[in-house]
Order: structure tokens, then sequence, then C-alpha cells
């Protein structure tokens, strides 16, 4: 019954145009008129939950104090949070191929030398955990290695996921059987084959939720920063301000990745080019 009123529901100009507004001050994700009927679905499917009996009930439910809980389902609903492991694999063949070489010989020259990275915009897991299996077959028998990845998303319902990293026998498929074998724990989830992280790898990383528009509450200066296919939904403006505050928390000669659909081109920044989605600070 519901499901025939939702199909029958009109999203108004002034609904999209209240939920592009609010979306876009809150996360910076930028719905223009080609994404209406995207959001209508997914509007109406969080419509039918709440028992809205309208997008305008809903959204002035959404903007109430009360609420608060629901803004972040509609944030987690209207993000894109598709990925998989070894997304965009030449990302970690440069690594492996040429570039952590040469950071291993500048920084063993170290007491303690360390890695950091930061996967801004991790979505349910499964680059950070790449980047973690990436770092560690390469630093593996390197035991005085001290590596850590913080990992971090604007929708909490991702980083539950990220954080239980449990995955169907499908998603990882791009792992080699050795991979699979040392990182990822066999397991059945009502009746179904799928992998668990272990805890080795698990322990290289902290998920947190951090909204790539607000205050950043650390002070690190990491060798590399992930912050792939997520600028893609924002404009110009805000690419922008966010690869130059990313500038700010790299290291010297430090690395940034992003998607391979996302140049830097239009954009003002100070990065060397090094590769097609690979930017470096000099
Ligand atoms: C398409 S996924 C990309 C995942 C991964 N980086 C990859 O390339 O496979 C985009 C992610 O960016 C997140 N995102 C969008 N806007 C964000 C913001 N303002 N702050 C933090 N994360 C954001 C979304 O929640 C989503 O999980």
């Amino acid at each position: 019954m519901l499901d025939a009123i939702n199909n029958d529901l009109a999203l108004t100009e002034e609904d999209f145009q209240r939920i592009s507004d609010v979306i876009y001050q809150h996360c910076g994700i930028n719905l223009h008129d080609g994404k209406k009927s995207l959001v209508r679905a997914r509007l109406a499917k969080l419509l039918r939950m709440s028992k809205c009996r309208s997008f305008k009930e809903y959204i002035d439910y959404v903007l109430s104090p009360e609420g608060q809980g629901e803004f972040s389902s509609l944030v987690d609903s209207i993000s894109t949070n598709l990925t998989s492991f070894f997304r965009e694999k030449n990302h970690f063949d440069f690594l492996t191929g040429t570039h952590l070489g040469r950071l291993c010989k500048e920084k063993e020259k170290t007491s303690q030398p360390r890695i950091r990275a930061w996967s801004a915009g991790c979505s349910s897991g499964e680059e950070p955990y790449t980047l973690a299996i990436t770092l560690l077959d390469y630093f593996g028998n390197r035991g005085h290695w001290d590596i850590k990845i913080l990992a971090t998303d604007v929708s909490t319902r991702m980083l539950e996921k990220a954080q239980m990293g449990t995955y169907d026998r499908e998603r990882v498929a791009p792992l080699s059987p050795e991979q699979l074998r040392q990182y990822m724990v066999p397991n059945t989830m009502e009746g179904r084959k799928v992998y668990q992280v272990s805890a080795a790898l698990k322990n290289r990383i902290k998920f947190r939720y951090l909204n790539l528009m607000e205050k950043w509450p650390f002070d690190i200066a990491f060798d590399f920063i992930f912050c792939r296919n997520v600028m893609i939904y924002f404009d110009k403006k805000t690419q922008e301000k966010l690869v130059n505050r990313f500038w700010d928390y790299l290291d010297k000669g430090g690395i940034l990745f992003v998607g391979h659909s996302e140049s830097l081109a239009g954009i003002q920044h100070k990065y060397k080019y090094v590769l097609p989605a690979i930017y470096q600070k000099t």
C-alpha cells in the first residue's frame, strides 16, 4: 500500500532544492538536476521507513531537532559507496613498483621508520584494507616498521561495515591465494561463505567518522593520502579547496592519489604530477 503511495509521490522542484542545498552544505555533494530521479528513488525508501506521507513531510522531519538521527540515514542513502579491493590497481602497483623502495631507503635512516596513510572516503573498507595488504606484503619481513592507516568516511553505515571487515567471496576475488590465506579468515554468515579480515590487518587501521567539509581533528604528516572517487561528487570550488587542504597533511614527498576520473585539471594546486591520478608534494 505504502509502496503504491510512494510511487505516486512527486518530488517537487522545491523539495529537490531543499535536499540538494542541505546535502551540499553538509558534505559538499553536488546534487545537480541530473540527479533528481536518483534522489527521488533513494528518498522514497527512507520515506517508506519513516512513515512520512510526502517528501515535504520527510524533509521537514529530517531538518527538525527530532530528525537528527534520520539525517545520517539521508546522507548514507544519498552518497555513492561503490568500492572494491585493489580498485584502480595501478596505484598499488606504483607503490610496490618504485615508490616504496625509494621511501624505504629514505626512512631507514631514521631510528623508528614509520608509514602513515589516510584513506579519506574509505566507504566499506576495501581501499584501506587493500593498502594495508600492499604495505604488509612489502614490509612484512621488516619487523621494526611502524605502519598505521587512518580510514575515514561521512557514512556511519559504511564505517560499520568497514570496521566489521566481513566480505563475500566475490568481493575478495582480487586478492591472490597467498593474500587470502595470510589476511582473511574464512567463515560462514547466514549460511554463506564469507571472509573475515584478520586481526593483524585490522590492527593497522583506525576507522573514524570524518566529514571532509569540517575541521580535521588531527595533525599528521601522511606519506600517502588516498581520496579516490570522492571528489567526483563535489563541484570544482570544493575540489580545489580540499586538494589544497590535503597539501598541509602530507609529508614532503608525500603522495595524493585521486580517482582516475578525477584529474586535478582546472584546479589551482602546487602538486607535481607523477602519473595519471598520482600527485606529489614536493
Ligand atoms: C564511491 S566511494 C569511494 C570509496 C573508495 N575511496 C574507492 O575509491 O573505492 C565515495 C565515499 O566518499 C564518501 N564521502 C562523500 N562525501 C564525503 C565527505 N564530505 N566526507 C567524507 N566522506 C565523504 C562517501 O560516503 C563514500 O563512502
